[in-house]
């Protein structure tokens, strides 16, 4: 029997896992890359994805999806097996980036639109026959003097619809991804302004998705935490994060969405846990939470990896630990307790 959107979707919101974001761009991976001195060959990356799918207890305990990058997906292990086999063998299901990346917004100075739609129905049928069943798209949004925006709301809401069409139209679970901005250069805002703007980010996303016809019980939300930009004179507790966080969801996002898995954006590593714990904590949430961590699941790992061979178990070792606490996370029975006896 061949799987419905709904099901897949449920799959990778199975209670106690959640999605790794190993999509990183060919740039990205290089910047990530560059941090431990290793040159971005062809090899190095598929060394270092296949180092992370093959760390079996992470994997099959924590891990219910991955989101690739083109190459990824067409990539072998060293030993010929496709990588995409690898996630599957492990219960996972694979996922692909599908956005062409977020270029300026005409007429609109500091702001982004994310593009990638042309040609995008038969990307997606290929995407499926390599085995992916999910795909993400990102979108970005900045705060700033006087952003974001309606435009810069709405034309990014727009493309999000759009491209979710597509990927159920052709048996693909969308994972929705409208980001607003925490870490970048001059983001001072304070947390009441980032919970105002991600909530007038998502009602609009859902208007649009609910215009573009879309299923909401087959499509995850990744959203950005409500946080204080990093450059914020006004810290928050993670408390307080974790109650805006959940009081935005509330007031802007459908019941019958799949789940929400979030982005860690620029959050440290326990931070990003932390937050999703007390989040899971605060109960009685209509939608399953988890995450969908790229730098927050891998940070560890690629430094402790620093591109030797020698270095693959202590590297798996980093990777399976986080994957452990935000595993414990979505379920909101993290500690730093069990932070530092896992350790
Ligand atoms: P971060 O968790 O590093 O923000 O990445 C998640 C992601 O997939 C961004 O598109």
């Amino acid at each position: 029997m061949t799987e419905t959107l709904a099901d897949i979707a449920n799959r990778m919101m199975a209670p106690g896992k959640g999605i790794l974001a190993a999509d990183e761009s060919s740039s990205t991976i290089a910047k990530r890359f560059q941090a431990i001195g290793l040159d971005s060959t062809e090899d190095a990356r598929r060394d270092y994805r296949e180092l992370l799918f093959r760390a079996r207890e992470a994997m099959s305990e924590c891990i219910s999806g991955v989101i690739l990058f083109d190459e990824t997906i067409r990539q072998k292990a060293a030993d010929g097996t496709p990588l995409v086999q690898l996630i599957a063998d492990a219960g996972a299901v694979p996922g692909i980036k599908v956005d062409k990346g977020a270029k300026a917004l005409a007429l609109s100075p500091g702001e982004k639109i994310t593009e990638g739609l042309d040609g995008l129905r038969e990307r997606l049928r290929d995407y499926h026959a390599l085995g992916a069943r999910f795909a993400k798209w990102r979108a970005v949004i900045t705060i700033g003097d006087g952003l974001p925006t309606d435009n810069c709301i709405q034309a990014n809401a727009g493309a999000l619809a759009r491209y979710a069409a597509l990927c159920q139209e052709n048996g693909i679970v969308p994972i929705v991804e409208p980001e607003v901005l925490m870490d970048n250069e001059g983001a001072a805002h304070d947390l009441a302004t980032s919970a105002a703007v991600t909530e007038r980010v998502l009602k609009a996303q859902f208007e649009h998705l609910v215009l573009a016809g879309v299923d909401l019980r087959g499509t995850i939300l990744k959203p950005s935490m409500a946080i204080p930009g990093r450059e914020s004179p006004v810290p928050a507790s993670a408390a307080e994060v974790a109650e805006a966080t959940a009081r935005v969801l509330r007031a802007a996002v459908p019941a019958d969405v799949a789940g929400i898995a979030f982005l860690s954006g620029g959050q440290s590593d326990e931070q990003a846990t932390e937050h999703l714990s007390l989040i899971n904590q605060i109960g009685d949430l209509p939608w399953p939470v988890t995450f969908s961590y790229g730098r927050a699941l891998q940070a560890a790992a690629i430094k402790a990896w620093g591109g030797r061979p020698e270095n693959v178990e202590s590297a798996q070792a980093a990777f399976t630990h986080r994957a452990r606490m935000n595993g414990l996370a979505a379920a909101g029975k993290w500690s730093a307790e069990a932070e530092k006896t896992a350790a």
